[in-house]
């Protein structure tokens, strides 16, 4: 006899499901009137990566350092609305004052780089490391897209974050204060920076949660100047070092920008990497008529090539390469969140407890510093 599976959709919210059914016009009346009515105790914050529709509501637009430190600024408001994915709420609210609401407009916009490291898997990786090199002899590094409990694990063990625009400076400061690093979840954002400062490639290591210390044997470790958690992003892992072939073949003069979170092969090969606020940077400040082929999210590239039309502004892969998670905050959602907020409903919080918070500002703070 075979068994049946029944898979359940999560029930909407009604409230939610009647945004649903409105059309675009309607949405956008609807959180124009409910931005007017909040005032200034409303601010909304948008990354580079979420579609034009959402994005033109955005208050403050950047990449996720950016966004950590407009929400570190921002003062006399009551909520702030992230129109971004998981860790940047919970980072919001770690960075804010405990007044501030902070509020997701879709609870599935996650990040499934940030899911690739949990606490559990992070702890048992410190303490294999300790019983070969010593834990005083090894600093954990976190990028942002990770969960606030990682953030905290590093605070505690006198380590840091770092964002894709700040990793060298974050990693020039660890190595001033241990021999070690243990970076995760993007072994690609590790790899990269480290290998642009100069560390060889047989002094990394990848470290896979699944097997037997990682993958690795005791004198890979002892050699390791860093461990790379195998981490990546499925959108830019999608990019290709013969994707820049086939770009530089059709065109020698075309420039190639790329994200760090690229395979190395890919970065290895391209002409400037950034993170997405340096990438807008380069293509705002770029001569008019040169000609580029960007490798980072699909809509952040083709919202630069309608903003800077006198440069020519190419997507780097034949594939659709988008952030699924990001994508999640729509506009019904974000008209929504907004209705619930002007009835005074706070729907979709995002909050962090707060001993994980205290430690996990601890870490942020540490980036902050860093200059
Ligand atoms: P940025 O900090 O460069 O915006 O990157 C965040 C991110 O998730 C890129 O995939
Ligand atoms: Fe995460 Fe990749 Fe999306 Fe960035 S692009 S939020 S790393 S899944």
């Amino acid at each position: 006899m075979s068994a049946t599976l029944t898979v359940r959709r999560p029930e909407l919210p009604p409230s939610l499901a009647a945004f649903k059914k409105l059309g675009n016009e309607e949405l956008v009346r609807s959180i124009e009137s409910a931005k007017a009515e909040l005032g200034k105790s409303l601010v909304i914050l948008g990354h580079h990566y979420q579609v034009d529709d959402v994005i033109r509501f955005a208050d403050f637009t950047g990449d996720s350092f950016k966004l950590a430190r407009e929400a570190a600024d921002v003062e006399g408001c009551r909520w702030i609305v992230f129109c971004g994915v998981h860790f940047m709420a919970e980072t919001a609210d770690i960075l804010t004052r405990p007044e501030v609401e902070v509020i997701l407009p879709d609870l599935s916009a996650g990040c499934s780089m940030a899911d690739m490291a949990d606490r559990d898997s992070v702890r048992d990786a410190w303490q294999d490391l300790d019983s070969i090199v010593g834990a005083d002899d090894i600093l954990p590094v976190t990028y942002m897209n990770s969960t606030a409990d990682l953030k905290a694990f590093c605070g505690r063990h006198g380590g840091i974050v770092c964002t894709s625009s700040n990793a060298r400076a974050v990693l020039e400061w660890a190595w001033a204060r241990k021999r070690r690093v243990l970076f995760f979840p993007d072994q690609h954002l590790g790899r990269n920076t480290a290998k642009a400062m100069g560390v060889p490639l047989d002094e990394m290591i990848v470290w896979d949660p699944h097997e037997e210390l990682g993958g690795n044997d005791e004198a890979a470790i002892r050699k390791a100047r860093i461990v790379l958690w195998k981490g990546h992003c499925s959108v830019h892992q999608m990019f290709l070092p013969e994707h820049i072939d086939a770009f530089r073949a059709r065109d020698p003069e075309v420039r190639i920008l790329v994200h760090p979170e690229c395979r190395m092969e890919v970065v290895d090969k391209a002409d400037v990497v950034g993170s997405t606020e340096g990438i807008l940077k380069v293509l705002r400040e770029a001569p008019a008529g040169s000609r580029w082929a960007v490798g980072t999210e699909l809509h952040m590239v083709n919202r630069a090539a309608k903003a800077f039309p006198d440069k020519k502004i190419d997507f780097l892969s034949p594939m659709v390469c988008l952030c699924a998670t990001m994508y999640r905050i729509d506009l019904p959602h974000l008209a929504w969140a907004l209705d619930e907020l002007r009835q005074g409903r706070v729907v979709n919080r995002i909050q962090v407890d707060e001993d994980t918070a205290h430690w996990a500002r601890v870490a942020l703070e540490r980036m902050l510093a860093v200059k």
